[in-house]
């Protein structure tokens, strides 16, 4: 039998086909499941070394390009000693943990090709930076066969070859896709295994800073042959009226051994957040062929489901077991939430029926420290940071996102807008999208897709063709959520006729200038398609600098900065805020990003269109966003008042509140009250004197009160962990802020002492920042200067706990201590 004539065989619900005899089915596979352990998946990420090679030099790239590579197999690159055997000297190799970026390692280079990408010596015309390669050895136990295992890359950048134990592995292109191999033939049992991954990051894939190498966990998954097939589960749900939830778990069962077809069972338990199952599906038995797969599809009811929304986040999870007789030989677990999403073209969005603005933020992947190789953790703080300032939605622009953004946004109530990188209908961009779309649908965060940004062939009748390629492909695999495209011009010709959703970047292009104008055109014109802003603002800002400074690469930070296809954070709210039929809109973006240093070049290396800069340190423009997107009363005045020098001089002072009445005292004296327009800002202009100013307003009866005081030079450091308990794990992370103070404890915002970070106790300073834009300094260091008052040192646990203690200290500074637990914890299964 075809895999075909099984899958038709397959009915709908309650499980798959029917045997009659099925016990009398069972063969070799099933006596060899019984034995053969469960799933086990492990962490590969510790223990790795790693080595720049050459893209031209083969002598410097450890022989790879000599020749007969790929002659005869398990010999990629041959010989005794060769880099790809398990006896080999890598005693010189740095060792490293995953997840690593090798581009932060980089000095920064003047270069005008580099400019966009983070000046980091990257590409053809870098070839001893540009290729890396990796290795670690790991043993299999004997007890292993008989078992599939495979190996799992959440994501590389870019242009890999794996290899292991001499034989060619695979390859994958993509920066950003995740990719798999079975290894299960070329292990070695009872033995030494060497695993070798050469990266080569000479081409990009972005017009940003991209990072190079195994940036993204490794896993080694192993499985009994009979097994739920990977990325086959798909947990789809309705919601009735009565609040009962009507969950389907669609996946695949593979048989990979040779046998007779083995009797197949499986039983799902669905479990709340609290473990609580809910609701159980057994399926009757069926029989599954040697190297066969078979559709499984479950229903389970939900009675009074607790929806999953931005503000309740809450998660529910498919445990699935898979029986062979009275064995379970697989359980694999699958998290997922119910709730529905609904575009309405006059109304904008909908999450549970109810009304959804999206407060959106577009972000690139990198953060300050550790470039694109972030700790999970990161990946929650830089979440729970948008959420403080009332975003409620996230664009993975423009590319699949790590894993653990999407759990990080499911766990904390985020929507997520999920964008594949290469926007084409060959095979490497259905793939891509492919692996996107089965890894991602079951996230309850992401609530549509998106196949491109800006692509040149947007407005032509082959980019249509393409997308409705792509978009078919997504319907296919799934059929609940809605496609978009982010176009910048072209609006209403080409993809616009094909996407679900129209996705308007800025102005539609310089030929609309009146931004109003050309939504409401749109709108007019297309009256029966849902549209959202899939790219605004890109208003730019430098965090504590209130004048533009091309010398030193800093934007003022008023919200005043745009390029010219832009606009400012007010004027596109207030356009978008007045339209509900638009579903709102990602801004360009939430955090700073390595790269397009946009409107500066060098010494500029990082851009300024972050609400946050690159360490998630608040610009002032959180607080306009926070203003109108939170529900918490904000009252937030600025300029600093250190303005020695310019006594007498008129400041510019902006409040962005959203009380209704603000009254601005300098020095005690009143300049004026002024009422508060809805989505706008406060402004005075007043004579600087130092001494301090003061908004005064009223919230909810109470008074609220913000003030900027001039401080005084700066005395000493006070340091600030984001968390003082950590998990003991090597893995978690505290950021660890040090701030700038006088003698009086007010932090100093034009300070730019010099920190040391020390630790003690099981921990390590994996890297630190400032929010500098046109800072050189190392990232992966332990001291950094002080940027507008303030860095920070990622301090991250080693796998056991204790006592952690952070030390800063600066010239002519009282230093500070901070300390931090590492509690006990049971580490994530690694190899
Ligand atoms: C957009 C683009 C983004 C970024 C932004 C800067 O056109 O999609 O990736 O370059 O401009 O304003």
């Amino acid at each position: 039998m075809t895999r075909r004539d099984w899958l038709k065989l397959t009915t709908a619900a309650g499980g798959a086909m029917l045997l009659p005899n099925v016990t009398g089915l069972l063969g070799d596979a099933q006596a060899q499941s019984m034995t053969t352990p469960g799933r086990e998946r492990l962490l590969a990420d510790f223990g790795w070394r790693f080595h720049l090679g050459h893209a031209n030099d083969v002598a410097k790239d450890f022989g790879f390009g000599r020749g007969g590579a790929f002659a005869k197999s398990g010999s990629l690159i041959g010989g005794r000693g060769s880099v790809t055997a398990a006896p080999f000297d890598d005693s010189a190799w740095t060792a490293v943990d995953l997840p690593h970026d090798w581009a932060v390692d980089l000095p920064f280079s003047d270069d005008r090709g580099l400019n966009a990408h983070g000046a980091k010596p990257l590409g053809r015309a870098f070839p001893e930076t540009s290729v890396g390669w990796y290795r670690r050895t790991f043993d299999i136990p004997a007890s292993d066969r008989g078992r599939r295992i495979s190996l799992e890359f959440d994501g590389v950048f870019r242009d890999c070859l794996v290899i292991l134990n001499g034989h060619y592995v695979g390859r994958n292109l993509s920066g950003y896709a995740p990719f798999r191999f079975d290894v299960t033939d070329l292990l070695t049992y009872d033995g030494k295994n060497a695993l070798v991954v050469r990266v080569d990051a000479t081409e990009y894939e972005g017009w940003f800073y991209e990072g190079a190498g195994i940036y993204r966990h490794v896993w080694l998954e192993k499985t009994a042959p009979l097994h739920v097939a990977h990325a086959s589960t798909f947990v789809t749900s309705e919601v009735a009226a009565s609040g009962t939830a009507a969950v389907t778990i669609a996946f695949e069962v593979q048989h990979e051994a040779d046998s007779a077809p083995v009797a197949c069972q499986v039983a799902s338990t669905i479990v709340d957040r609290d473990g609580r199952v809910v609701a159980t599906q057994t399926s009757t038995p069926t029989a599954i062929p040697p190297w066969g797969r078979l559709l499984f599809r479950q229903r389970a009811d939900i009675r009074n489901a607790s929806l999953w929304s931005i503000e309740t986040p809450n998660l529910y999870k498919v445990i699935t077991e898979v029986r062979a007789g009275s064995d379970v030989v697989d359980r694999h677990e699958t998290p997922f939430g119910i709730r529905t999403v609904r575009f309405d073209a006059d109304q904008g969005l909908f999450l549970n029926d109810k009304p959804v603005k999206i407060k959106g933020t577009c972000n690139h992947q990198d953060h300050a420290g550790v470039g694109a190789g972030l700790p999970d953790r990161l990946q929650y703080f830089r979440i729970e940071k948008l959420k403080e300032m009332g975003s409620n939605a996230y664009r993975t622009s423009h590319n699949p996102p790590t894993p653990e953004l999407l759990d990080a946004c499911d766990r904390l109530g985020m929507l997520v807008l999920d964008e594949t990188r290469m926007m084409d209908s060959n095979e490497e961009g259905l793939s891509q999208l492919e692996r996107l779309v089965r890894r991602d649908r079951n996230h309850p965060s992401v609530f549509c897709w998106s196949i491109g940004n800006e692509e040149p062939e947007q407005g032509t009748e082959r980019g249509a063709r393409v997308a409705e390629t792509m978009k078919r492909v997504v319907r296919d695999l799934d059929p609940t959520r809605l496609t978009t495209e982010a176009m910048n011009n072209a609006w209403g010709r080409g993809l616009s006729n094909v996407v679900d959703v129209q996705g308007f970047n800025y102005r539609g292009g310089a030929a609309a200038p009146d931004f109003a104008k050309a939504l409401d055109d749109y709108h007019r014109q297309h009256p029966t398609q849902p549209t959202m802003g899939t790219e605004v603002a890109s208003t730019v800002s430098t965090r504590g600098i209130y004048a533009n400074d091309e010398a030193r690469g800093y934007v003022s930070a008023y919200d005043r900065n745009f390029p010219p296809w832009a606009s400012t954070a007010e004027e596109w709210w207030s356009i978008y805020n007045a339209r509900p039929w638009v579903a709102g809109g990602f801004v360009w973006t939430g955090f700073d990003y390595r790269g397009e240093p946009t409107p500066y070049n060098w010494p500029c290396i990082s851009s300024h269109f972050g609400i946050l800069d690159v360490c998630g340190f608040p610009k002032d423009l959180f607080y306009y966003y926070r203003a109108w997107w939170s529900a918490e009363p904000v009252l937030h005045l600025f300029p600093h008042w250190n303005w020695a020098g310019k006594e007498g001089q008129e400041i510019e002072v902006w409040c962005f509140t959203n009380l209704d009445r603000v009254e601005l005292f300098v020095n005690g004296k009143s300049a004026g009250a002024q009422d508060v327009k809805k989505d706008s800002h406060l402004a005075w202009k007043v004579p600087y004197a130092p001494g301090a100013i003061e908004a005064r307003g009223v919230a909810n009866g109470k008074p609220l009160v913000d003030r900027r005081e001039t401080t005084g030079a700066p005395a000493k450091i006070v340091l600030a962990p984001d968390r003082v308990k950590i998990a003991g794990d090597g893995e978690d992370l505290s950021v660890v802020v040090a701030q700038i103070v006088d003698a009086a404890g007010r932090l100093v915002p034009i300070a730019d002492n010099e920190v040391a970070f020390a630790v003690t106790g099981p921990a390590r300073i994996i890297g630190v920042g400032n929010g500098d834009p046109s800072s050189h300094e190392p990232d992966r260091a332990s001291k950094r200067r002080a940027f507008s008052g303030l860095c920070m040192a990622l301090v991250q646990s080693k796998k056991t706990p204790g006592v952690i203690s952070v030390d800063a200290t600066a010239d002519g500074l009282a230093s500070a201590t901070t300390t931090i637990t590492a509690a006990e914890t049971t580490p994530r299964p690694a190899l």
